[in-house]
C-alpha cells in the first residue's frame, strides 16, 4: 500500500520495559462467538488464558446475530447440500477445504452447546425447531430466543468462561497493536499492547495470540454493527506484517429499518424466511421478477434489487410486508419491540427497510488450522479470512465458523503451550513516534466523512472512478491523521478506520469483475482471471494473488 498507511508500525510511542507487564499462555483478543469458543477451548485443555474484550460482551457482532446458526442436524438435510448452497453463495470463489471442514465440524459443536446449556428453540414436543434463510435449500437454521440467538449463545458461552478458573476475561480493554520483537517480515507476534479503561497501558505478552476481533460495518454510515466494530484487529494484524485477502467483499444485509433517527436495525433475514415480501412503492413484489428464490434469493442479489429499485421509484426505501405472518411476536420479539419504539405494528404497518453494511468477507488471511503467515498469531471468526466465504457470506455461517475456528484455534494455542518450553517475553520494545508537526484535527468530522466515502463510493453498486476518488480520499484524510499521537480509544479507532477502508476501497479497485457482494456496474461479470484470493501485505503497494485450495489437503 501507499507509505502513508505503511509508515507506523505501532500507533503510538512506547516502551515495553516501562510499562505494567502481564504473562499468558494464550491471549485472545475478542469476546464474540469465536473468541469465547477458543477461550475454553484453549482453558479445558490446560492452558492458562486472557481473553480481552474491547467494550462488554453485549456490544459484540455476535451478541446482535438475531436469523441463528446454520448446521446439519436433521435427517431431511445433508452436509452434501449445505458445503453446495455455501460454495453457490460465494460466487465460485469458496475454498472448499474450508467449506467442507466448517460444515462436517459444525454439527457436534452445536449438540456440545445444547449440552453447555444453549437454550435453542423448540416446540412444544421438545424439537428443535428449524428455520430457513436466503441461499438455502433447507431448512437448517437453528434459533434461540425467536431473533436473539446471538445473545443466547454469547450467555452460554459466557458462563462456561466464568465457570472456568483458567480464564481471565478483562473487558474494557483496547488492544492498541500486536508485539514483535522487531519490525523485520516474519518477526513472530509475542502478544499485545493494550490500554485498559481503569489501568491504563498494559503489555500482554503470550505464547499464542489468538485474534478474533470481529467485523468492520463501521467503515460504513449505514450499518447493522455494534459500535465497537471498528476493523480493529485487520489494521493491527496488517501493521505487525500478516496477510490480509479478498478486501473488497462486504457483505450488505438487505433489510435493515429505515427511519430517519433510528439506528439501523436488522431485521431478520428469518422474517423472510417465515415469509414476508418485500414490496415498492406500489405494493408489489418486485422480487419475483428478479430470482427464481424471490425475497429468499442469496442476499447480495436482494441488497442489489433493493438499491435498484429505490434508483427508479425514487425516495430511500423500499417496504417489507409481514401482515400476512402468524404468530410474529412470539417468533421475533426483539423485533417486534424495536418497531414498536417507532409506533410501527408489524401485524398491521409495512416495515420501510433499506440494506446496510453487515458483515466482513475479507479479513486476515489463514490455514485450516487458523493459523496466518505470522507465528504465533492465530484467527478466527469475521476478522479472518479462511476461504469459507468466498466472494459472499451464506447467511448463519458466520456464528457456524466461529464456532468450528474456535474451537480449532483453541486446541492449537493449548498444543503450542503444552509444547513451547518457558514463557514468552519480556523482550524490549521501543516504539520511538514523533508527535506530528501539524495541529489539531477534528477526529468526529474525519469518522463522518470516511463512513460517507465508504458508502457512497465502496458501498453496494461501485465503479472504477468512484474507487479510484474514495483511494484518494482516504489516503488524503490518512495524511494528517495516521502521523497524530491519540491518547484515548476513538482515536485509534478512527486510524484503524481509516487503514481498513483503504484497503477496502483498493482491492475493490483492483477487483475489476463483479463476483458475489462485489458489483462493479463497469464490469457486469465474473472474469476468469480473477478467481483468486487477492493478499494484501504492508510495505507492497500491489497485490499479490493466490489460486482456491480446491480439496482437502490428505
Ligand atoms: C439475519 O438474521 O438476517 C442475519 C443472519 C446472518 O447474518 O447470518
Amino acid at each position: 500500500m501507499g507509505t502513508v498507511f505503511d509508515d507506523r508500525r505501532y500507533l503510538i510511542p512506547f516502551r515495553s520495559s516501562l510499562l505494567p507487564q502481564i504473562f499468558t499462555d494464550v491471549l485472545v483478543i475478542g469476546a464474540g462467538v469465536a473468541g469465547l469458543r477458543a477461550a475454553i477451548e484453549a482453558a479445558e485443555q490446560g492452558a492458562d488464558v486472557i481473553v480481552l474484550s474491547k467494550d462488554s460482551l453485549r456490544l459484540t457482532n455476535t451478541a446482535w446475530a438475531q436469523g441463528g446458526v446454520a448446521g446439519v442436524l436433521r435427517d431431511d438435510d445433508s452436509t452434501r447440500s449445505h458445503i453446495e448452497d455455501t460454495m453457490v453463495a460465494g460466487a465460485d470463489l469458496c475454498d472448499q477445504a474450508a467449506v467442507r471442514l466448517v460444515v462436517e465440524q459444525g454439527p457436534p459443536l452445536l449438540h456440545e452447546l445444547i449440552d453447555w446449556g444453549m437454550q435453542f428453540d423448540r416446540s412444544d414436543a421438545g424439537e428443535l425447531l428449524v428455520g430457513r434463510e436466503g441461499g438455502h435449500s433447507a431448512s437448517r437454521i437453528f434459533h434461540a430466543g425467536g431473533d436473539a440467538t446471538g445473545a443466547e449463545l454469547e450467555r452460554c458461552l459466557a458462563r462456561r468462561v466464568e465457570l472456568n478458573d483458567n480464564i481471565r476475561l478483562f473487558d474494557q480493554c483496547f488492544s492498541l497493536d500486536l508485539i514483535t520483537p522487531s519490525d523485520e517480515p516474519g518477526a513472530p507476534v509475542l502478544g499485545a499492547v493494550t490500554h485498559h479503561a481503569r489501568f491504563g497501558l498494559q503489555m500482554i505478552w503470550a505464547r499464542t495470540t489468538i485474534l478474533a476481533s470481529g467485523g468492520a460495518g463501521q467503515l460504513y454510515r449505514e450499518t447493522t454493527n455494534p459500535k465497537p466494530a471498528t476493523a480493529d484487529g485487520l489494521a493491527m494484524a496488517y501493521r505487525a506484517g500478516a496477510t490480509l485477502a479478498d478486501m473488497a467483499f462486504v457483505q450488505f444485509h438487505p433489510t435493515t429499518l429505515y427511519l430517519p433517527g433510528a439506528s439501523r436495525s436488522l431485521i431478520s433475514e428469518a422474517v423472510r424466511g417465515e415469509g414476508a415480501h418485500l414490496l415498492d412503492d406500489a405494493g408489489e413484489r418486485f422480487m419475483v421478477a428478479v430470482h427464481p428464490l424471490a425475497e429468499l434469493a442469496p442476499r447480495d442479489v436482494v441488497a442489489r434489487a433493493i438499491v435498484q429499485q429505490i434508483a427508479q421509484q425514487g425516495g430511500k426505501h423500499v417496504w417489507l410486508d409481514c401482515r400476512h405472518i402468524d404468530g410474529f411476536q412470539s417468533r421475533f420479539p426483539g423485533i417486534f419491540a424495536e418497531l414498536s419504539r417507532f409506533e410501527l405494528d408489524p401485524r398491521r404497518d409495512l416495515i420501510p427497510v433499506h440494506p446496510a453494511a453487515h458483515y466482513m468477507v475479507g479479513g486476515v488471511r489463514s490455514d485450516l488450522q487458523g493459523q496466518t503467515d505470522v507465528a504465533g498469531l492465530l484467527v478466527a471468526g469475521e476478522v479472518a479470512s479462511t476461504g469459507l466465504h468466498g466472494a459472499n457470506r451464506l447467511a448463519s455461517n458466520s456464528l457456524l465458523e466461529g464456532l468450528v475456528f474456535g474451537q480449532i484455534t483453541g486446541a492449537r494455542a493449548a498444543e503450542q503451550a503444552r509444547t513451547n518450553g518457558s514463557r514468552t517475553g519480556p523482550v524490549s520494545i521501543v516504539s520511538d513516534i514523533r508527535p506530528s508537526a501539524q495541529g489539531e484535527i477534528d477526529l468526529a468530522d474525519v469518522c463522518s466523512s470516511l463512513q460517507s466515502a465508504m458508502w457512497r463510493n465502496v458501498g453496494i453498486e461501485r465503479n472504477g472512478t468512484k474507487l479510484h476518488d474514495a483511494v484518494d480520499m482516504l489516503t488524503f484524510w490518512a495524511r494528517y491523521t495516521l502521523d497524530k499521537i491519540f491518547d484515548e480509544p476513538r482515536g485509534w479507532e478512527v486510524q484503524n478506520m481509516l487503514l481498513a477502508g483503504s484497503l477496502v476501497a483498493r482491492s475493490a479497485e483492483w477487483r475489476e469483475e463483479s463476483r458475489g457482494v462485489h458489483t462493479r456496474t463497469d464490469y457486469a461479470d465474473a472474469e476468469p482471471r480473477f478467481r483468486v484470493h487477492d493478499l494484501w501485505r504492508r510495505g507492497t503497494p500491489t497485490p499479490a494473488t493466490t489460486p482456491l485450495v480446491e480439496e482437502v489437503p490428505a
